[in-house]
């Protein structure tokens, strides 16, 4: 890993930006893995889908539901 500073000779794959007043960016063309359990002190905002417990947010689905004012049963 690399620490992106003016001095890199050569382009780094992994690369974590601090900018002041812009915040902190971690670039890599491979998954980031966190072992341990993560705890967010704000919101999470993903462009992409977000699976939880094996079930993914874009592409779960409910049963026992018809149109109405009803509320669903958890996702599976
Ligand atoms: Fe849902």
């Amino acid at each position: 890993m690399y620490i992106r500073t003016l001095w890199t000779a050569k382009a780094p794959k992994h690369v974590i930006t601090i900018t002041p007043g812009s915040g902190i960016t971690l670039t890599s063309p491979q998954p980031v893995t966190v072992n341990a359990d993560l705890h967010v002190n704000g919101s999470v905002t993903a462009t992409g889908d977000v699976t939880g417990g094996g079930i993914s947010l874009d592409h779960h689905t409910h049963g026992g539901v018809q149109s109405g004012g009803s509320t669903t049963s958890p996702p599976h």
